[in-house]
């Protein structure tokens, strides 16, 4: 347990030292001053008389900062029994050096050094990941802020930190850190060793992925030593150096390298080649070159298929709404099961386009596109982003007229029901929610990346609903 006193009330600080002695917990006391991201704004006087005071009333470690010279306090901690945490803070990138400036942190073997800093890129993340390299065993603590790095939050175990932080609400106290009841139940935290095979999604922004839920959900209950992260990915280029560095086995791709990632897939499978898209990269060993598949046509056909109960039925006329690469994978998964498709999009040229490669018709979302869309009518599938949080209230066709025969197919996942559902809904249709491809497709990536089938009585629960 940390205990965070720039934050207490002074009433509270007063009082801090009583901690210890009441938690069955080893206890940090950090005292941190604003520019390093705490709360603190006395003089530094007064923070190392507080610390003074504070040190030695049972806090089994004491962080201080690489800067602050006080042998006095240090000699105080000892003689305590405490231990010096030695840390450095970078709120806003990585520092030149930090290897080096890391190993120098630890004035004494007794120490245990902690850096914490930002990286703004996968290749700064990447240089942070070398820093571990060559640390042996010794005791450390080393992390990651911000979004990109918070792989090495969850990786804590893998990497041989001796802790890592989480924070016990929603506000969380340093950015990345979550709460420590998510990295239990999403990221299974304790179950992290230095041999747990390590998969992820890559894209940007992918922080709101539901996928490490879904890929997680399955190692646990399979009992496999494994973990699922998002990598948060603005330069491909220097991910896939964290990816080397991680020996990270398998990997979803989502927006927008699901094309980019291409250029290191050695191989694609049929779908991947019909799609031009690559939504699964695999390399069993964790190292060497990647293999690329896609999921996602057959993840958008499963839950249609047991509608239908079975096949979908040849001639289906389907009316496929956006022309991005989400309606690729759909087009190419609903001709290659024999349907009829019209795509529909705001700017009819990108329409034309998608539908040449398919042999599919297409249109504007207007008047004239509207009204090839009567023939086409048994199934509507909204793929644009219009509809997704924080754009709920958004209708992608609100000219689009349902009488209630049609399956509506909502790609859009969070929110849970956009205003295109609930006005399907209204009209009495049928619908299938973006939840449903998005499990399904996850499922053939889990069977890809181990082998083993996806546990139907925890999808099922998934479907349910994901909270
Ligand atoms: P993805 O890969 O997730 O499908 P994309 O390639 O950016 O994302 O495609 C987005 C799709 O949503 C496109 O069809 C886009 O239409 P344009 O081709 O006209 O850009 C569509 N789209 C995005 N915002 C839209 C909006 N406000 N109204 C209608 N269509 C929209």
């Amino acid at each position: 347990m940390e205990l965070r006193v720039d934050h207490l009330l002074d009433a509270e600080k007063a009082t801090a030292g009583r901690l210890p002695g009441r938690v069955g917990l080893p206890v940090i006391l950090t005292l941190r001053r604003a520019r390093d991201g705490g709360s603190f704004d006395g003089s530094e006087a007064a923070r190392v008389a507080l610390l003074q005071r504070l040190a030695g009333q049972g806090f089994r470690y004491v962080d201080i900062e690489e800067d602050l010279q006080a042998p006095a306090l240090d000699a105080h901690i000892r003689e305590s029994g405490a231990r010096i945490v030695r840390s450095l803070h970078d709120y806003s990138g990585v520092p030149p050096g930090l290897s080096r400036r890391f190993s120098a942190l630890a004035r004494r073997t007794d120490e245990i050094p902690k850096a914490a800093v930002t990286p703004t890129t996968c290749a700064q993340l990447a240089e942070l990941l070398n820093v571990f390299h060559g640390l042996g065993d010794s005791e450390r603590v080393l992390l990651g802020m911000g979004e990109i790095g918070f792989p090495t939050r969850v990786l804590a175990p893998r990497l041989g930190s001796t802790w890592c932080y989480a924070s016990p609400t929603a506000r969380a106290v340093a950015p990345g850190q979550v709460t420590p009841v998510t990295l239990e139940d999403v990221y299974r935290f304790r179950d992290i060793t230095r041999s747990t095979s390590v998969y992820g999604v890559v894209g940007n922004p992918v922080m709101h992925s539901r996928s490490p839920m879904i890929h997680n959900r399955g190692f646990t209950a399979l009992g496999l030593d494994a973990v699922y992260l998002p990598f948060q990915a603005p330069d491909l280029d220097g991910f896939w150096k964290v990816a080397d560095l991680l020996r990270i086995k398998g990997l979803s791709v989502t927006v927008p390298h699901k094309q980019a990632v291409l250029s290191r897939a050695v191989r694609g499978d049929a779908e991947v080649r019909a799609v031009g898209a690559c939504n699964t990269l695999l390399r069993p060993e964790g190292r060497g070159s990647w293999s690329g598949m896609n999921t996602d046509s057959e993840g958008f056909l499963a839950p249609l298929r047991s509608m239908f109960g079975g096949a979908v039925p040849t001639g289906l006329g389907a009316t496929v709404i956006g022309a991005g690469g989400a309606a690729r994978s759909v087009v190419a998964a609903l001709s290659g099961a024999g349907a009829r498709v019209l795509v529909l999009n705001r700017t009819i040229e990108n329409a034309r386009t998608l539908a040449e490669v398919f042999a599919a018709r297409s249109g504007g979302i207007d008047a004239e596109g509207l009204e090839s869309a009567r023939g086409f009518s048994d199934l509507i599938v909204q793929t644009t982003s219009v509809g997704m949080s924080p754009h709920e209230d958004a209708d992608p066709a609100p000219e689009l007229k349902l009488s209630g025969r049609e399956i509506v197919y909502e790609l859009v996942y969070a929110p849970e029901s956009t205003c295109f559902v609930r006005r399907a809904l209204e009209a009495g249709c049928r619908v299938v929610y973006g939840r449903k491809m998005l499990i399904a497709q996850a499922m053939r990536q889990f069977l890809l990346f181990t082998g083993r089938e996806y546990p139907p009585s925890v999808a099922e629960n998934l479907e349910r609903g994901f909270d």
